[in-house]
């Protein structure tokens, strides 16, 4: 759903901005430490309730002052949706169509919005965390259960691993299993089928975009195939007893990233990793736009960052033509090529500087 107003007050450095942004694509450029991600920062809070840089609010919010805020107008057809979120040091209030909301869950599922930095690499570099994330990301948006169906198996897991940190009987141990594996195991399988959709999608943009040949992209659940959730339960219980948490489950779940057979991370290079996860991401907004009419607000910081000039193009035509709205920073507004954007699609320039962004009129 495209963000076709923005105003922030009191954001970093940005200490008030009022932009009316492109429904395709926005470049905003300015010098190093001019407010282009703190640009970016605004619209994340806004779609998700937390920044990706800091987790605490007292350093998003502009030195000496006590909050900051955030206002926007999404458009749904004809529909304007008013969004607004205000937090300060020890408060916070998201309005949606000027109601408080009491779950974040439906800001982020009004607001589809993939962030793609500098740091990319890391999600296949690092834990297994990081790209259940990834996969997560497309299950929620597609599946509307399954955020409902992840904090009931996160609840019960938590019961549970009490329970074997506190040596507790069988019996109290294995009481929540039942609900836990039926949560449990429609997690899974929703993460399962929505890999399944999703590899086609992957698998071209790979070759097709990126030429990028013999990349695999497989799931792995959190346990052996060769059992349920439920049998796997009961197999390791003695094992869970022992350390005192419960060792298999779709906590452990993983998405593994392959080069020709051996493990992607230890074969490609900085940039091709990059291009991995940003061909994964774009895949996740395809699905989304294809199969579920959904409209995807697409953050690029940084982009040219490590890619080299082909790749920079391919990556934005791509992203150009995707249905998504998007938000590109950089240094210098000549790194972007936009002269393959398509005559339909309409494009904005913000100059960011100090702290104040102007639209510059082409
Ligand atoms: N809480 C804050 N209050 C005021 N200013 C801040 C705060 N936090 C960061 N800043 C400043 O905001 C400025 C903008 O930072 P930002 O990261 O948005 O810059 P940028 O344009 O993305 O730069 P670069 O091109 O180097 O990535 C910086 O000068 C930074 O020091
Ligand atoms: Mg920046």
């Amino acid at each position: 759903m495209p963000i076709n107003k923005l105003q922030i007050t009191q954001l970093r450095n940005i200490n008030w901005a009022d932009i009316t942004p492109s429904a395709d694509l926005n470049i905003l450029f300015g010098i190093n430490g001019s407010g282009k991600s703190s640009l970016l920062e605004a619209i994340y809070l806004l779609a998700h309730g937390h920044s990706f840089r800091s987790s605490a609010i007292r350093n998003i919010i502009s030195r000496d002052q006590k909050q900051l805020t955030i206002f926007s107008e999404l458009t749904l057809g004809s529909q304007k949706i008013p969004v607004g979120i205000e937090r300060g040091i020890n408060h916070a209030r998201t309005r949606i169509s000027g109601k408080n909301i009491k779950s974040l869950a439906e800001l982020v599922s009004l607001i589809p919005l993939q962030f793609i930095g500098p740091d990319l690499q890391k999600a296949i570099e690092g834990g297994p965390k990081d790209r259940r994330k990834l996969l997560d990301w497309g299950v929620f948006h597609v599946e509307h259960t399954f955020y409902r169906c992840w904090l009931i198996y996160r609840k019960l897991l938590k019961q549970r691993n009490a329970a074997l940190k506190q040596r507790e009987q069988h019996q109290t141990i294995t009481s929540w299993d039942s609900e836990l594996v039926k949560a449990g195991s429609r997690l899974n399988d929703y993460r399962a089928d929505y890999l399944k959709r999703l590899l086609p999608y992957l698998d071209k943009l790979l070759q097709e975009m990126f030429y990028l040949t013999g990349i695999g992209c497989s799931f792995n659940q959190g346990w052996s195939k060769e059992f349920s959730f439920d049998q796997i339960l009961q197999k390791t219980l003695s094992r869970d007893i022992k350390s005192g948490f419960t060792s298999c489950g779709p906590h452990r779940a993983d998405v593994l990233f392959s080069y020709y057979g051996r493990a992607a991370h230890e074969q490609l290079s900085r940039g091709q990793l990059k291009l991995l996860v940003i061909a994964f991401k774009l895949a996740q907004i395809q699905l989304l736009q294809t199969a579920h009419a959904k409209r995807c607000v697409i953050l690029m910081d940084d982009l040219p960052a490590e890619l080299d000039i082909e790749n920079r193009a391919r990556v934005l035509n791509t992203l150009l033509d995707s249905d998504a709205q998007l938000f590109v920073t950089t240094t210098d507004s000549a790194l972007i090529d936009c002269s393959e954007l398509r005559e339909d699609k309409s494009r904005k320039m913000f100059h960011v500087e100090h702290g104040s962004v102007t639209e510059v009129v082409q």
